[in-house]
Parts: C-alpha cells; sequence; structure tokens
C-alpha cells in the first residue's frame, strides 16, 4: 500500500489538480501540504469545471478525507467562500474536510504588509498574487503568527490579534501607506469565522498517522511548483512555502520513512507566472500560440502566464531535488499544431555549456537555452485514452524527454478531463498506483 506525493516540477500550473483527483480514487485520504488560496487547481468533472484553491481535490470524491495541512496558510474568508461553492455543488464539505489546528492564519493586514513590500522603490518586485501568503509566513518563521489552534481560543486571539495587528499598522504607516483598517471589524470578522471553522478543525498530523498505520493510503498535494519552492526555486522569485517533496513532510506531520513514492508533473512545454528568470520563455509567436491554445492564464490572478519550451536542466534538477520515482506529462494536445517542437537541452551561460542549475539570479537572467528539435504529430490527441495510440512523433516526443531528463514518464494527459490520461502499462507509476 502507497502513500504518494504528487507535485509541480516547474514553476506551478502544471495540471496537478486534475491528476490529483483522477488518482484521488484509489487513496483514502488526499493532504495538502503547503502554500494557500495562491494556488489554483482547475478540475473538470463530468463537463463540470471547480476551481479549488486551498481545499485539496479529494473532496471531490464522496466519503473520501481531503486534509488541509499544518504547512498551510489559510484565509479564513476564502476557506469559508470555496466551502460554500462546494457544498452548493452539493458536496459534503463539512463531512469530508480536516483543517490542521497547526496551520497559520491569514489576516489583511498581511495583504497590507505584501503592498509594502511589493511597492518599495528599492526592491524587486515578486510579481505575487497578493493574497498575504509570504508575510504570513514571515510572521510563522518570525515566531509570532497565528494559527488555527489560537484562533479559536479566544483570549489568546485577543491578545496576539491586538499584537500583530499594531505591528502590521506601525509598518504601514512608516511606509506612508494610508490603508485604513477596521480593526476591530476584523477581530469580530474573525472571530464569527473561527466558530463556522471549528467543527472541521483537528490535529491533522494524528489523524493522518493513525490512519496510516490502520493500512489507509494517503496522496499528498503540492501546490505551486518546485521552482517556486523557497529554498530550491529561483529566489526570490519564488513563494514563501517548501512546494517540493520534503515540504509534504514538514507541512503534515507524516515522517519521510511513510511515503513511498514521489510523482512529479511537469507541462509537455512550460509556464510561468510573475516576476524571475525562465531561460526557454519563448517571447514570439510560438509562445502566443502556447498561451493560446493552452489557455494558458492564471487561475487565480487571470493574468497571462508566460510561455515556452521545455526544459531539461530545470527538470532534471527538480527530479533531483525531490527524487521522482515518474513524471506525468501535461497537455501535450497543445503541441498538436506544431511542425517541430524546440526543447532546451542544456544552458550555455557566460559561454560555457552546462546541464546544472545556476543558483545566482544574474546568472539564470543571462542563460542562453541551447535548443534541440524534435518533429511534431500534426494529429488531434485529445480523444485518445491509450498510450499506444499516440502518434509515432507524440511517442518519440515522450522518448525524447525520458532520454534527456533520465526520467520515467509514466502518465501523459492530454485534456482537462478525468478521462483525457493514459498511465503507461508496464510503468512504475502503474505500479505505485495499484
Ligand atoms: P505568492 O505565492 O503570492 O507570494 O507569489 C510568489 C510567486 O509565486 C509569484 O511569482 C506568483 O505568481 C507565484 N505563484 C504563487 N502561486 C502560484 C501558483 O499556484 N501557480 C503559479 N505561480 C504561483
Amino acid at each position: 500500500m502507497s502513500n504518494l506525493i504528487v507535485l509541480g516540477a516547474q514553476w506551478g500550473d502544471e495540471g496537478k489538480g486534475k491528476i490529483v483527483d483522477l488518482f484521488a480514487e484509489k487513496f483514502d485520504i488526499v493532504a495538502r501540504y503547503q502554500g494557500g488560496h495562491n494556488a489554483g487547481h482547475t478540475v473538470q468533472v463530468a463537463g463540470r469545471r471547480f476551481v479549488l484553491k486551498l481545499i485539496p481535490s479529494g473532496i471531490l470524491h464522496p466519503g473520501k478525507r481531503a486534509v488541509i495541512g499544518n504547512g498551510v496558510v489559510i484565509d479564513p474568508h476564502a476557506l469559508l467562500e470555496e466551502i460554500r461553492t462546494l457544498e452548493d455543488a452539493g458536496i459534503d464539505v463539512r463531512g469530508q474536510l480536516a483543517i490542521s489546528n497547526r496551520a497559520h492564519v491569514i489576516f489583511p493586514f498581511h495583504r497590507l504588509a505584501e503592498k509594502v513590500s511589493e511597492n518599495r522603490p528599492d526592491r524587486v518586485a515578486i510579481g505575487t498574487t497578493s493574497r498575504g501568503i509570504g508575510p504570513c509566513y514571515e510572521d510563522k518563521i518570525g515566531r509570532r503568527g497565528m494559527r488555527i489552534a489560537d484562533l479559536l481560543n479566544p483570549p489568546v486571539f485577543d491578545t496576539l490579534f491586538r499584537y500583530l495587528s499594531e505591528d502590521k499598522q506601525t509598518i504601514a504607516r512608516a511606509f506612508h501607506l494610508d490603508d485604513q483598517l477596521d480593526l476591530d471589524a476584523i477581530r469580530e470578522d474573525y472571530k464569527r469565522m473561527a466558530e463556522q471553522i471549528r467543527p472541521m478543525v483537528c490535529d491533522t498530523a494524528q489523524l493522518l498517522n493513525d490512519a496510516i498505520r490502520a493500512g489507509r493510503r494517503v496522496l499528498f498535494e503540492g501546490a505551486q511548483g518546485t521552482m517556486l519552492d523557497i529554498d530550491h526555486g529561483t529566489y526570490p522569485f519564488v513563494t514563501s512555502s517548501s512546494a517540493a517533496a520534503g515540504g509534504a513532510c514538514t507541512g503534515t506531520g507524516v515522517a519521510p520513512t511513510k511515503i513511498d513514492g514521489i510523482l512529479g508533473v511537469s507541462k509537455a512545454y512550460i509556464t510561468r507566472v510573475g516576476s524571475g528568470p525562465f531561460p526557454s520563455e519563448d517571447h514570439g509567436e510560438d509562445g502566443e500560440r502556447i498561451r493560446k491554445a493552452g489557455n494558458e492564464f492564471g487561475s487565480v490572478t487571470g493574468r497571462p502566464r508566460r510561455c515556452g519550451w521545455f526544459d531539461v536542466p530545470l527538470l532534471r534538477y527538480t527530479a533531483m531535488v525531490n527524487g521522482f520515482d515518474s513524471l506525468i506529462i501535461t497537455k501535450l494536445d497543445v503541441l498538436d499544431p506544431f511542425d517541430r517542437i524546440k526543447v532546451c537541452v542544456a544552458y550555455r551561460v557566460h559561454g560555457h555549456l552546462t546541464t546544472g542549475m545556476p543558483a545566482e539570479n544574474a546568472l539564470l537572467e543571462q542563460i542562453e537555452p541551447v535548443y534541440e528539435e524534435v518533429p511534431g504529430w500534426k494529429t488531434p490527441t485529445s480523444s485518445i485514452t491509450r498510450y499506444e495510440d499516440l502518434p509515432a512523433a507524440a511517442r518519440g516526443y515522450i522518448a525524447f524527454l525520458e532520454e534527456k531528463t533520465g526520467a520515467e514518464v509514466g502518465c501523459v494527459s492530454t485534456g482537462p478531463d478525468r478521462t483525457q490520461t493514459m498511465i503507461r502499462a508496464g510503468s512504475r507509476m502503474e505500479k505505485l498506483l495499484s
């Protein structure tokens, strides 16, 4: 019986939502381990489209548990709004969802603090989702944050709230931001929301470990992607949490010894939202074609995503950091119309060829991508349901990616629906999922 982690191998938006939703059938629990409502997982079930920001997509499967782990930061407004939307669709959210009492709480003043840091003239803007995610994690690491357990304890809440809100207001005033927050109203609002959330809150580390001991299977769902990980991503153009596989353990309280496999999700090309280096970005016509065909606009912010070609050094790096057992390649169908498909196979940095990932931003910005081209297949693939039925050139492209990255491609997705997914017979992925 395997407990698996599924996470993004690029800069997020790889299509994890659909994959987790599909794999959830085989698991008893789906657990989120980091991030907040900056994530946007789009899942399409029977023609209905759901955008899940905080709640793991396991919620869409009746009877499965969905867990928001301690590593997640929660904006109660966003959470309750999402719960309402799902309940309106007939989903038993309150019966299925468990929220960690150790997760941290996002307040409106976290968004204010983000505005301060993003607008400072001496600071490079990260292009965040403006959800207060970074400042909430700052308070967590600064050991002054508010956890869900504190939110549910009125005297503790009052003291912490006063301290945190005064702190943020002082900073806002120092930076001449005249946004007026009605702190009394916010306090009362949070107390009211705490009561709505209370019945779903528990020690989720205990819940997960008890379930694993009882032989239940857990799927750990990453948000964002490895290149946005606070340690391993393109710092400082990253999110403020541990999106890579290690985060699944710290973000849920489940030990590494309980994890049996790690699956990476990657698009057949690559995208990025927000600022930061992007070696294989295509600023020309092809990038625009990918954006249009792939509908590459942020599901949370609606921002157009930057688009480019599959990046082998990047994938090799994220495979190393995460120890991927197998890869899922999504949105292969977006490349259907292309005559030739470019793949970045190496980086040229100051005249030197490398397949490693530089740490310095200045170097990352100066990378010249080295491309190889493979023939396109020029045939629609979105209705194909067996890997063997893909056009030979499409299988050739997958084989090329496997050879260059050294990672197995165990699954290919050619559209947003659950049915448009092929797991390769005999693959390691098939074994891990069985
Ligand atoms: P933050 O997570 O809002 O602090 O934003 C930090 C960076 O991560 C920005 O470049 C965002 O665009 C990016 N980011 C955050 N969440 C996602 C996501 O779910 N998909 C893709 N990019 C994301």
